[in-house]
Formats: structure tokens, sequence, C-alpha cells
């Protein structure tokens, strides 16, 4: 996720920005730029890869790492429009080069406010979204900066935090949010913002937070607030009494809790940049290049490893079921290995969260060879995968900093269904009332996930009783079988417990004889044709002295008498549970490696990206 840093004082800016920006390194990066304003006017420099390389730019003209300047903003940029480059990083400015500006987020209307300004004679430099707001301002720039950011703004659609700094208006920096985290640092003779505290520790402990749409501007000497509408706002200043380590995290204790709390905007995020809205909401895939032609594939083959290969589990189930399609889901480094018999009319849809995993590009370059047609589901921009794939899906879950996959993985089977659904769009097999409420459906599950999120004490306080459990079995049928996969895997991961998944009917084909009375099953009950099925399995390892936790929509009592504890979860359509029923279990695993006193963002022998065999 990108960061953003900005000040106004009385030191040099460049390296207050730059120190601000490596405080904000945990958050993840591919290239970084700064815009200070001094003597010399407005400078910006930018520079693809890490840090030191900016730094190297900006002391191979200076000799001594200053541009003469005391107000600045900085970026580090998680590339989404376009590749990492020189060109595509922040800061962007206007055609003259007066206006910069930084930005995290996404403006969806982009591609439309592109066309709009190029129209009116903008020519662009970049392959970023982010482009459109410096032309914007500049647009309705008048002589007042705050105004022409305040009416830029009304056009913009999507999520952003934006700093902006201009020439012409030399002794303020201007800052504003929407849906993108953006916080203000007061300091004295000096003020700062940043896109977390960590970046104002060493000047300020003193912050504003800012609500959606409200704009701050910067001064050396104070921090006025505005609405949307330009009008005058009072805010409280908050003290921050965090440690610099525990700020990175936003205030959760691991990276790997704050991931699984970010997992709704993370789904929004996903699910809004591929949604359309002519006549109706309808899902857009022309844009990264899919058209009707996909659909006449004659089987979907998806390939992974570890957590992905998971969500191409549930892809499966999902491809079969809304577009009746036949498809497979295959273990990266098993199928390259094999004589697999494909066919150039199958697909593969390759997902990785890294986009570099060894075994899952080898799988991917034998498709290839066998004359398919390839589409990428990754996390990141310009990655192998992305480069080599025929047409990439980008998950919108910015960098995932814990070893073990959360979001990456809700997000990618947020990218599987929209896919599914498309192709059953496209085949005949979904009319278009049903896709609407498919849709509807999807877009409900972010606001589903906050609920379950609110609940979380109830997982952690199951936790704090069962975590010493030696043997901890899910179970579960369809796509409840494909999440306990996912679900035993996080746990080994992180807790070191011994955990295995079972589809909820091959129990008693052999391993029931492992369930005594140290065992734990979670049973993931949410095919509701199924419940029966599952009770009868439920009564099965509860009579050979299991503990059972049940995973159940709000509503269902069908499991009350069956189980010890029943964790509830919204209703959605069946199908579509997966992105719910996970998120308990990734709070169990998490809560039960804490208890166990190991540090879940590093577990042991994990790597977080398997770039070799
Ligand atoms: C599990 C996990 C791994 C990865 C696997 C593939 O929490 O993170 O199982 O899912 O190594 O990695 P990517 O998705 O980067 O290809």
């Amino acid at each position: 996720m990108c960061g953003i840093v900005g000040y106004i004082g009385n030191e040099e800016a460049v390296p207050v920005l730059l120190n601000g920006l490596k405080r904000l390194e945990y958050r993840g990066y591919d290239s970084a730029g700064i815009a200070v304003l001094g003597q010399a006017g407005l400078l910006v420099r930018k520079s693809k890869g890490a840090l030191p390389s900016l730094e190297d730019k900006i002391a191979s003209e200076t000799g001594q790492g200053g541009l003469n300047a005391v107000m600045g903003i900085g970026h580090t940029r998680w590339a989404t429009h376009g590749e990492p480059s020189d060109i595509n990083s922040h800061p962007h400015t206007d055609v003259s080069g007066k206006i910069a500006v930084v930005h995290n987020g996404i403006i969806e209307n982009h591609a439309k406010l592109k066309a709009w300004l190029e129209a009116h004679g903008v020519v662009f430099r970049s392959e970023t979204d982010t482009e459109v707001v410096a032309h914007l301002i500049d647009f309705h720039y008048n002589g007042d900066l705050l105004q022409a950011v305040t009416e830029a703004l009304k056009r913009l659609e999507g999520s952003y935090a934006l700093g902006i700094i201009c020439e012409s208006d030399p002794d303020r920096i201007i800052a504003v949010r929407k849906e993108s985290p953006l916080v203000v640092g007061a300091g004295q003779g000096e003020n700062l913002i940043a896109s977390d505290v960590p970046a104002l520790l060493e000047h300020t402990r003193d912050v504003y937070y800012l609500a959606d749409r409200e704009i701050a501007v910067l001064y050396r000497d104070r921090v006025e607030f505005f609405n949307e509408d330009g009008q005058s706002l009072q805010k409280e200043k908050s003290h921050v009494d965090w440690d610099a380590e525990a700020a990175e995290k936003g205030g959760y204790e691991h990276f790997m809790l704050k991931e699984i709390n970010e997992q709704p905007k993370a789904l929004t995020d996903t699910l809004r940049a591929r949604l359309k809205n002519e006549g109706g909401t309808s899902i857009n895939l022309e844009e990264i290049g899919f058209d009707a032609s996909w659909a006449e594939a004659r089987r979907v083959v998806i390939a992974a490893c570890g957590t992905a290969w998971h969500a191409g589990v549930i892809g499966k189930h999902a491809f079969e079921y809304f577009a009746q399609i036949p498809a497979d889901a295959e273990i990266a480094s098993e199928y390259r290995y094999r004589n697999p018999l494909s066919d150039p009319k199958d697909i593969f849809i390759i997902i990785s969260q890294s986009g570099e995993t060894a075994d899952t590009l080898a799988a991917m370059r034998m498709a290839r060879k066998a004359g398919a047609r390839i589409i990428a589901i990754t996390n990141v921009v310009g990655s192998t995968l992305a480069r080599e794939a025929d047409l990439v899906m980008y998950t919108w879950a910015g960098p995932e900093i814990a070893v073990a996959s959360t979001k990456a993985f809700t997000t990618q089977l947020m990218c599987v269904y929209l896919i599914a659904l498309q192709f059953g769009m496209l085949r005949g097999v979904i009319a278009k009332n049903e896709l609407t409420s498919h849709i509807e459906a999807l877009e409900q599950l972010s606001g589903h996930a906050t609920r379950i999120l609110s609940a979380q004490e109830n997982i952690q306080r199951f936790a704090s009783r069962q975590f010493n459990k030696t043997k901890v079995f899910f179970m579960g049928r369809l796509f409840d079988y494909a999440v306990s996969l996912e679900s035993a895997l996080k746990l080994k991961e992180v807790s070191y417990t011994h955990s295995e998944a079972f589809a909820a009917g091959e129990l008693k084909h052999g391993p029931i004889a492992l369930v005594d009375t140290s065992t734990l099953v979670v049973a993931i009950c949410t095919q509701t044709a199924l419940f029966d099925k599952m009770d009868s399995n439920i009564k099965e390892v509860k009579a050979r002295g299991a503990a059972a936790l049940v995973i159940t929509y709000d509503g269902v009592d069908y499991f009350d008498k069956t189980a010890d504890e029943v964790f509830r979860i919204p209703r959605t359509e069946d199908s579509l549970t997966p992105i719910l029923s996970v998120i308990p279990c990734q709070l169990y695993a998490y809560y039960c490696a804490v208890q166990r006193g190991l540090d879940p963002d590093k577990p042991r022998n994990l790597a977080k990206s398997v770039t070799v065999e």
C-alpha cells in the first residue's frame, strides 16, 4: 500500500521526507518520490526501486542530500495502475509542473476523467490513475489552491488520500482523504501529514485523524480543517502513546491480525475495481481484455500453490456452479511434473499473491507451451506472473506482510467469483437479473466480514480454551471442504498445531480412527442442503469424545444441540460463503499462535515468497 508523507516547517525538507518514507517501508512499495518547494521552485525527484536509489539520485545532484526547501511531499508507491517505473512513481504534476500530488487509493473514474481532460488538451505522461488528480486541480486552479482542490474533489470517485503542493501557493500543503488513511501531525513550528503514525513520531506525538472527505490545510504554524464544501471545521487533537513498532502495525499486535482486519476494505477495493454502472451494475472485465472469446473455453484449469491453490479449489466449484463449465484445480508443483492432457481450448487461471512462486510460474509456462490462454490473479503489479500472462486481474489487497496469507486469499476468491460469474453470463448460464443479485451478494460481503470481525473476541476466548489441543480437524462439504483445507493450513503454519482437513463424507473411510478426546473438530456448515449430513458427521466425532466447534449462518439452530460451540456468520449465498467462513478460522489460527507464545507474523521455516523449487 502506498505511503504518503508531507512536511512544512523550518528544517531541510528532503531528509525529513526520506526519513518519513523509511518509517513507512513496512507497508511495501516498489518506487518512491518526493516533490519539494524551495528557492528553485517546485522540484520533483522520483525513482523506481527502493529508497536508496531515490536517495542516491538526489545526492548525486546535490552532494549532500538537500534541495534547499523547507516543505514538500513524498510517496512510496505500491503499483496498481501501470508498472513500477520512474514515470509512474509519484508525485505527479500538472502539465506546467506547478502543482504536485501524491496519492494513495484508487480513482475509480480515472479513465473517464482522463478522456475528458485529454479532450481539453491535456497530455498525460504516466499510466497512473493519480495523474488525473494533478491535471484536474490545475483545470480548476484560479489562484486559490484550496478552492481548486474542493472543485476537483467533486469529480473524483473512488478512494484517496492526497497530499498536494503548488508553486504559486508556496506556504501550505493541502491534504484530504476518503477511505484511505491519512493523519496530520501537529508539531512546534512544523506540521506533517502521513499515511500512518510511524512517519510522524520523530517530530510529534500530537495528531489529528481526518474523517472521510475532510480537508487539512497545513501551514508552518497552524493547521486548518475544512469540509468538502470548504466550510471551516474544528477538530480534536489526539496524543499517540504507541511506540514506533506498534504504530507500524496500526495499533494491532501483529501484521497478521492487522491484515485479517483489513479484509473488508480489501474486498471492497477488489470488487469495486471490476464493477461498472451503466444501466445497472455489471462486471467489467473488458478493461483487462476479457472478451466473449474467453468464454468459448472447453475447460478451466486453475493452478497455484498453498493458500492460492485453496482459492483455486473454491474456484473449481465456482466455475462449475456459476458457469457450468468443467473446471480443475491443480497443485502447481504436481502439475508441472505430470503429463497433463491440456488442449489449446483450455483456459488457465494462475493464482499467486506474489506472482513469483517458482512452481506456479512453471505450471503457467507449461500451459503456455500447450497453447492455452492464461489469466493471472496476483497481488503484485509487474510481477513475473503479471508480465507473462495474457490477461491480469489484480487483487487489491495491498501488500501482505505477515507470512501467512489472509487478505490475499479472500481477495483471490473475489476475483475468481467475478470471472466465474462473467463466464456464466457470457455462456448464457446466468440471466441478467440473476447476475444482479449475485453482484449484490458480493457487495454485501465486505459488511458481513466487518460484522464477523466485530465478534472476534468470541474466537479469541475459544482459542484461549482450546489452544493446547494437539489435533485439530477441519471438516466440511463442497465449498466448506475447500475452506477446511485453508483453515487447517493456517493453523499449522502459525500455531504449529497438527491440523488436517477432511471432506466430511470421507471421515468414516479412515480419518475417524484418529478421533479421540484430545481432538477438536471444526465443522464448517454453510451448505444448506447438506446440514443433515454434517450434523451426522458431527455426531460421529462427538461420540468418540471430540470437542466440536460449528461455523454456520446466523439464525441456524440446527447444530446447537450437537456442537459444543457455534460461531455464526451472516447469511449469504451458499456458494459465496468461503470469503466469510474462513475469517473465524484465520482468527482462530492467529489467537492459538499468540496463546502459544509464537510470533504469527514469522512462522518458522516459512518464507513469504517461494521463488525456488
Ligand atoms: C500460506 C501461504 C502459502 C502461499 C504459497 C503460494 O499462508 O502464504 O501457502 O499461498 O506459498 O504463494 P503465492 O500466492 O505468492 O504464489
